[in-house]
Parts: structure tokens; sequence; C-alpha cells
């Protein structure tokens, strides 16, 4: 296992402000410590709201500048980042594995994944189109024009440090705005990691400012500073709720990407083996800590039971450990509140008449792990039917009838994903559209790429991160009425 990444300068301790590395400024830090292990990585510069002013001004002061760069420069400047990604895979995806515990090939997965947001809207940046309108009257002509809107601050989560980071650096930056970022700080060295690099490839200085912290104070700066006139957010919705409503103070545009309470529902015409697979993937990437996690497993009564039989054997297969060691499946979770939410979920649903079985072929290494466990004889009454599991349970439970499965599916605040698997047609379109949801899995347990819509609906959410549609999010649409044609 190798312990600390070749290129060990791309280890980044302190606050990058206006294109510098700082101290805070009380000259404190906090420790970022390796959930399978235990060991201290390293300390970060503890900043709290004066940084975080000075990394905002320095963004306002380098947006002057950067919304005049042409969408080439912004196309190569891009693309230089994302090719110093590439190079530098292997350092990032163990920076990552060591911070937040995943297995080290599902981290290069990820920094993969962040790269690709990065190429996608280096390429968007060049497809920033206006319009022409018929006139209204006969002396003018209206035109739109599309224009950044400032400055944009990005606060991302733990889950996967690196690619929401740069799914929100890269259309902001392509569409002519700079930001500052407030990295989770569990997970700041994949984040800081990627300031060095975005350094390297020459973007200028206040074009990323990154400051980790006193988060309170952090999201008070950022929520209540007239500068900021974007924030864009993935994480709780708790928390998404609170940072809308105090960036209402300011208007800012806000995107939220928040949490998920994702249906996977297997019909009686389903291949059995293909959602086996589908399931295997949603509910288990990153030890089931992702928002498009499946939550709720429904199965139909018909192949109930031979659906449970495979997937205990699928599920057997899951090989727990430290996501450096060859073949780990199954890391552990980010830390040891986040899998004791997760046992207090499976002990109240088993106090209340679930079975639980637990897969773990050796004793789990510490507290941070949870084995990977299915759970049967389930109930809608049951807090695991309604809250996100973030951790590798798999509640099945038993539908009998289409209409039955969808209301149940629906009976939820959340809408960020849905799964399902069937091979009827008609069945297809359905369910589809009656999933209320923002994406809607088809015989397929894996849906993000950079080329398609990220986002949710109801309390899961606001905006959509990638695809064609993920650069309007950063830009201001701007009418231009031209008068006097005829005099
Ligand atoms: C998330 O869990 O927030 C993102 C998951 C993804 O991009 O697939």
């Amino acid at each position: 296992m190798r312990p600390t990444p070749k290129d060990d300068s791309l280890i980044r301790n302190q606050a990058y402000i206006d294109g510098q590395w700082v101290d805070a400024l009380s000259g404190e830090t906090f420790a970022v410590t390796n959930p399978a292990t235990g060991d201290v990585l390293t300390n970060v510069s503890r900043c709290g709201a004066k940084e975080t002013a000075h990394a905002i001004k320095a963004a306002d002061t380098a947006q002057q500048l950067w919304k005049k760069t042409s969408a080439k420069e912004r196309f190569a400047y891009l693309m230089k980042w994302h090719d110093l990604m590439h190079e530098h895979l292997e350092d990032l995806a163990l920076l990552l594995t060591l911070e937040q515990g995943k297995p080290l090939a599902e981290a290069k997965g990820e920094v993969l994944y962040g790269a690709n947001y990065v190429r996608w809207f280096a390429e968007e940046a060049k497809r920033v189109y206006g319009d022409t309108i018929p006139n209204a009257t006969s002396d003018t002509r209206l035109l739109v024009i599309k224009q950044p809107i400032g400055v944009v601050a990005c606060i991302t989560p733990w889950n996967f440090p690196n690619a929401m980071l740069a799914r929100k650096i890269a259309p902001a930056l392509a569409a002519g705005n700079t930001v500052v970022c407030k990295p989770a700080n569990e997970t700041p060295l994949s984040a800081l990691a990627l300031a060095e690099l975005a350094d390297r490839a020459g973007i200028p200085a206040g074009v990323i400012n990154m400051v980790n912290g006193i988060t309170p104070e952090i999201g008070e700066e950022i929520t209540s500073n007239p500068i900021v006139r974007k924030l864009t957010f993935t994480g709780s919705t708790p928390i998404g709720k609170k940072l809308t409503a105090d960036s209402a103070r300011t208007m800012k545009r806000t995107s939220m990407e928040l949490g998920g309470n994702a249906p996977f529902i297997v019909f009686d015409d389903a291949d059995l083996d293909a959602a086996v697979s589908g399931l295997m993937i949603s509910k288990f990437r990153n030890a089931g800590q992702t928002c498009v996690c499946s939550n709720r497993i429904f199965v139909q009564s018909g192949i109930y039971d031979a659906f449970v039989e495979r997937l205990n054997k699928a599920v057997s297969e899951l090989v727990v450990g430290d996501g450096r060691s060859e073949g780990t499946s199954i890391g552990p979770l980010v830390h040891e509140r986040a899998a004791n939410n997760v046992r207090a979920l499976i002990e109240e649903a088993v106090s209340k008449g679930a079975t639980s079985k637990s897969f773990a072929i050796d004793e789990l290494p510490n507290a941070c792990f949870v084995a990977p466990t299915i759970l049967t004889d389930v109930s809608d009454d049951m807090r695991i039917f309604h809250e996100e599991i973030f951790g590798p349970v798999a509640p099945i439970f038993k539908f009998d009838t289409e209409n039955d499965v969808i209301k149940r599916a629906n009976d939820t605040p959340f809408g960020l994903a849905a799964y399902f698997y069937s091979r009827d047609i008609g069945r297809v379109w359905r369910v589809s559209e009656a999933l209320e949801y923002g994406m809607v899995g088809i015989n397929a347990g894996a849906i993000s790429n950079e080329m398609a819509p990220f986002g949710g609906v109801k309390e899961s959410g606001q905006g959509r991160e990638g695809s064609k549609y993920g650069l309007d999010d950063y830009l201001e649409i701007k009418s231009l009425c031209m008068g006097g044609i005829d005099t």
C-alpha cells in the first residue's frame, strides 16, 4: 500500500487565496484523518469569516479580467487543468482514498469523472449562444446576450471531494465567473490538490480561491456578502434550506443538489441478473454514501424470493477493508458518527420486526466500518423507509401492483434519483413519467455522467449540473432593445 503521493507537493494544507497559499489569520489548524486507520494525515489551516471575505474580494477583482477572456482562452485554461488531472490521476486517487476511504479503483473513477466535467464545460464555453428576437415595433430590434453572473461560491461535500468541486468550478469558469470554494472539512486534501493543479495550469490568481475551517462562519460570510452573486451547494437538505434562506438576504442565485431517497423497483418482467448488477452499483458505490444511492428496494411479490437469493450471493462477494488494499470493494464510512447513524437505522428496523443479514468475512477494522447488510421483512413505518441511509444497507420491500409501488416510491419529500427494471415498453413509459424524480435509471444502475443533467425535484433541490443545461445556471440573460433603427 503506497502511503503518500509520488508528487508530495500536491499535498497542500493552507488556504488558496488570490493565487497564494496562506495560513489562517489565527494560525489555527484542524486535523484531517484517514477513516480506515484513524491516522492523522495532516493539519489544514482553519479559516473563518475574515479569510473568506478576503477570498471573495480577490475573486471579484480577478473576475473583472477573467470575464474579458475569450471563450477559446477559457477553453485552453480548463483543458490544461483537465490534462493535469489525468497526469496526476494516481496521486489524486490516493489522496482521495486516504482522506475519504473509498477503494482506490473508485477513487480513480471519481477523478476521471471530475475531469470529464472539466473537459465538457471547456467545450461548452464555446457554445454560449445568444438570440435575436423578432422586433416588437418597427424601429427597434431585440437581442439576447448571456453574461457571467460574477463571483460564485461553491460548497461541496465529502462523499465526492474531487468530482463535485470539478462539476461546479468548471461551468463557473467556462461562463466567465470566478469562484470561492468551501470544500468539506473531512476531505480538504483532494480539493486543495485541485487548486494546486489549477495554479500549475496557469489559471490566473483570484479566479479560484479555496478556504476550509469554521464552517458556520464561512457560510455566513458567503451568504451575507453582496459580492457573491451565486451559491452552488451539494449536501444535505436541511443545510441546503438554510443556505437558500440565508442567500435570500442578498437575492443570490442558488443551485442546490440535496438529499435523496431513491426507490429501486424490480418488476416481475425484469431481467433479474441485470437488476441485481444494477442494484450492486447503485446501492454499494462509495459504501452507499451517494445521494443517488438506492435507498428503498421494491421487489414485486412473484420474483421476491428469487431476487433476494441472487442479491445475497452478490453481496456476499463484497470485500470490506482499507481502500488502498487490492480487491477492497467497501471501504470505511467517512467517520464514526456516519457509521453510528447507519447502525441506528438498522437497529430501529430490527426492533420493529426486520430481519438483518450482515456480510463481512473478517472482523471490521474499526468503528467507521459497516458490514454490507440486507434487510428483509421491512415496512413503510420504519425510519429506513423515510431517511437517506448513506451506508451499505439494502432494505428490500415487497409490492404487488404497479400503482401501489409508484405511490410508495413517490411517498417522500425527496425527488433526486429513481431506478426501475422492466422489459415491458408500455410500463417503461408509464413508470418513467409517474416517478416524481429528477433522474430515472431504466434498466440502469449507473446514471451519472457529464453529458446528462444531474439534479432533483421537490426537497432534493433545484438546478441542474452537467449536460447542455448545466451552463445556464452560471449565466445571466440580458435583453438588448435597440431603438432608432428607422430614423
Ligand atoms: C452525490 O452523491 O452528491 C453525487 C453522486 C453522483 O454524481 O453520481
